[in-house]
């Protein structure tokens, strides 16, 4: 091996491994020709951009993944990228994370199954896929800082299992670790998670990437199993790199077999075909079939479809200006973008329109909301566009609660007391409040609907589409009712996680807490039955169904296979989701569905023989969603182990509230930018960076520190070409009092590195 191949372990610039090009991802190409940054500020190519994670996830259609997936790679292959960032699979731990809109669901299954579908159709243009974030990555505040506590089980069961199906079934490309620590380690040096998980355990033969700017150590790092730090290069990190495969021995060789890694998968990612066009017309049709496929129809007392010969009042600002992505890396730029706006005036030429609200804040939100009311005397009925502004959710911070912005509730509040026939229209990443729910006639969720959203959501609210969209997670009641409330945000260091497998679904069914609406949710224009259950023991067991269009119209039902186990000894879910299918039907048409249910369906993570079991006992398998009414169920005697029986109590668990103690703050790379208010020059350091921040807007400022001081030390490497591990340690230096010495190596790292 030439020693400059070490080279190949970090990052050739924003882009590129080696000369091998890889892009964000995951909802849409995020191709930079020029300058390249990592939160999504600076501009890409035009690019198709579909509904985000958040959207997909609730089409509950693995087909429809599969298509996305084969459209972007068509789209990598034509821009010439070998490796699409993408897709993000971390667990929906709390709706408040910022970044949720990126991922898919609360349950891990879903996740998993949608996501390796996803990973098919992308490589199975040749393109390879890199799944983020791995792993326990589930909240943005202090990102790179953070270690999460993670018991055991819960690991396993749920924020590890999705990255186990997408390795198994879809074998990626690649994998990004994440910027936290797992259990006191950072994931970029965690060799029991790559080495000893993913490679080992799960047979996962590809890279693993690191996120951008989350190597603490190059050395520890390449030993402990990753591939190459993202981005560089950073001529320290390669020089330390260099030295220790000089240096030979254990680590030597380990350093030498990723240098291996990376170049064979270099091999395997140049393509003939780059270049290729692609039909964009098609691709486009695509973001928006698949935009409609995954609108969830939450509330509908009779006043959708809108109706032909109604006056409709069509109010909200976003219904010009929509929200139809998310903010931070993933941001693209759309090849083109239409609005709910044009598209509705297509149907009704006549139609009113009031902004209603404000979003720039720059108009007065009472005469917005008055000229409405105003205006809704006139009308039928009145479809109001609300949901989350751009800066309420983004990569790089989290939400404090689950509210709309006020302006928003008041509207609808407005129009309901005035005694129009409210539909909701809601653009958002995540769950929010809906505490305006009895007086609105209809709640149609379209999420973050990629650049067709406007025409889908045309076509939803007139009937040409039908929704068949479920919800992917569950929407509570109150901010406070989320299982991780009293742990989300409350160390920047330190995440626990007592609540441990009781998320989601699996905290509210286990805890009987009402919800507003329960994940798998969702309704539809017209009416569906499920009958005919047969259950057949076996391995694997077997589950069928009928279901049944019994309406006018057609439309597309979902059904979910469900495991409980009822009298089980040992902690455990009401029931778990298992596996899932989506089927279109015309009127009148039925279909029998089959699944098929492999002992690992009734399996849990046994932390006693670190592995999965099937306790003995009567489980109940359900068929159907939840609160739809359509459920049935049957039992299936399983054998197995009988464990020691568990005692726990679900809202003791989720209610511990872990603080992490004081202590003399160190400052190292590692530090975030808090820490270094404990010192002189930190602090003029700060107030000098504070005045830069707010000069820009109050609302920004907020945020911008919130991301700045939850960053370590080390991100600086990141900040200017010149800037290396060697000046990062000199600022350390100087921090820590020994200021001449500081000073000169800062010097000495900028001069050699010119
Ligand atoms: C994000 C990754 C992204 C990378 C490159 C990071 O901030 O966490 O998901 O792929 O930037 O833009």
């Amino acid at each position: 091996m030439d020693k400059k191949d070490v080279a190949l372990l970090t990052g050739e610039g924003y882009w590129f491994v080696g000369p091998v090009m890889v892009s964000d991802g995951p909802h849409g190409l995020r191709k930079q020709e020029k300058d390249a940054d990592f939160l999504g500020g600076l501009p890409s190519k035009p690019a198709v951009c579909y509904p985000t994670a958040s959207a997909l996830a609730c089409s509950f259609d693995k087909e429809l993944l599969y298509e996305v997936g084969e459209a972007l790679g068509d789209e990598c292959i034509s821009e010439g990228i070998s490796v699409l960032l993408g897709p993000g699979v971390n667990h929906k731990r709390s709706p408040r994370c910022g970044r949720n809109f990126e991922y898919f669901s609360e349950d891990p299954v879903l996740t998993g199954e949608l996501a390796a579908a996803m990973v098919r159709g992308i490589q199975s243009r040749g393109v390879g896929a890199c799944v983020k974030h791995f792993a326990a990555n589930s909240r943005e505040w202090g990102r790179m800082v953070a270690d999460s506590v993670v018991d055991e089980r819960a690991l396993f069961e749920i924020y590890l299992r999705q990255f186990e199906t997408v390795v198994k079934k879809a074998r990626p490309a690649a994998m990004m670790t994440a910027y936290n620590k797992l259990g006191g380690v950072y994931c970029s040096e965690n060799e029991w998670l790559m080495n000893g998980v993913a490679r080992e355990k799960w047979g996962f033969d590809g890279v693993f990437l690191s996120d951008w700017g989350a190597v603490s150590d190059p050395v520890k790092s390449a030993v402990a199993g990753l591939d190459v730090e993202m981005p560089g290069p950073d001529r320290a990190s390669t020089e330390r790199l260099r030295r220790a495969l000089e240096a030979g021995g254990e680590h030597g060789e380990k350093i030498k077999k990723r240098v291996e890694n990376v170049k064979r998968f270099i091999k395997r990612a140049q393509k003939p075909e780059f270049g290729k066009l692609f039909d964009l017309g098609a691709h486009l049709e695509l973001a928006r079939r698949a935009s409609a496929e995954s609108a969830v129809l939450l509330k509908n007392s009779g006043s959708l479809p809108l109706g032909k010969d109604k006056k409709i009042l069509l109010v909200g600002e976003l219904a010009k200006s929509p929200r139809y992505q998310g903010s931070g890396s993933s941001r693209i730029d759309p090849v083109s973008l239409d609005s709910i706006y044009e598209e509705l005036k297509k149907t009704y030429p006549d139609m009113l329109y009031a902004p209603g609200y404000s979003l720039d804040g720059k108009k007065d939100d009472k005469i917005l909301r008055d000229e409405a009311v105003a205006l809704s005397a006139n009308a039928d009925r009145v479809v109001v566009v609300a949901g989350l502004p751009d800066e309420y959710e983004s990569e790089g911070y989290d939400r404090v609660d689950l509210s709309m912005p006020a302006s928003h509730d008041a509207l609808i509040e407005a129009l309901a007391d005035a005694g129009a026939d409210v539909t909701v229209v809601l653009q958002c990443g995540a769950p929010v409040l809906t505490p305006w729910i009895e007086r609105v006639s209809a709640l149609l969720l379209t999420y973050l609907s990629g650049c067709r959203g406007g025409a889908a959501c045309a076509d939803l609210l007139t009937g040409r589409a039908n929704p068949s969209g479920r919800l992917a997670e569950t929407w509570p009641m109150r901010t406070e009712d989320d299982p991780s409330y009293d742990n989300f945000n409350v160390s920047m260091k330190r995440v626990e996680h007592p609540e441990g497998i009781f998320t989601g679904y699996r905290y509210y069914d286990a805890a009987g807490r009402e919800v507003r609406f329960p994940f798998g949710y969702g309704l539809s224009y017209t009416r569906f039955s499920i009958s005919d259950l047969k259950l057949e023991d076996g391995v694997p067991a077997v589950a069928k169904c009928r279901v049944t269009n019994t309406g006018n119209v057609p439309g597309s039902e979902t059904v979910g296979v469900w495991v409980g186990l009822e009298k089980s000894r040992i902690m455990r879910p009401v029931r778990e989701l298992r596996d899932f299918k989506k089927v279109s039907l015309a009127p009148g048409e039925s279909a029998e569905l089959e699944f098929s249910l492999p002992r690992e369906a009734f399996a849990y993570y046994d932390v006693k023989t670190h592995g999965w079991q099937v306790e003995k006992g009567e489980y109940t398998v359900f068929l159907g969603m939840p609160g739809t009414g359509l459920e049935i169920c049957g039992a299936l005697e399983l054998e197995g182990i009988e464990p020691e029986p568990e005692g726990y109590d679900v809202e003791e668990r989720v209610r511990r509230r872990e603080i992490e103690s004081g202590g003399k703050v160190v400052i190292t790379p590692d530090s975030p930018v808090e820490d270094i208010r404990t010192r002189f020059l930190g602090r003029l350091f700060l107030r000098i960076a504070d005045g830069k921040m707010k000069k820009m807007s109050p609302i920004d400022a907020d945020r911008t520190r919130t991301l700045v001081y939850g960053s370590p030390l080390r991100a600086l490497t990141m900040a200017h070409p010149r800037f290396n591990r060697d000046t990062v340690d000199g600022i350390v230096t100087l921090l820590n009092g020994k200021r001449l010495r500081g000073l000169h190596r800062i010097l000495k790292s900028l001069r050699k590195h010119k």
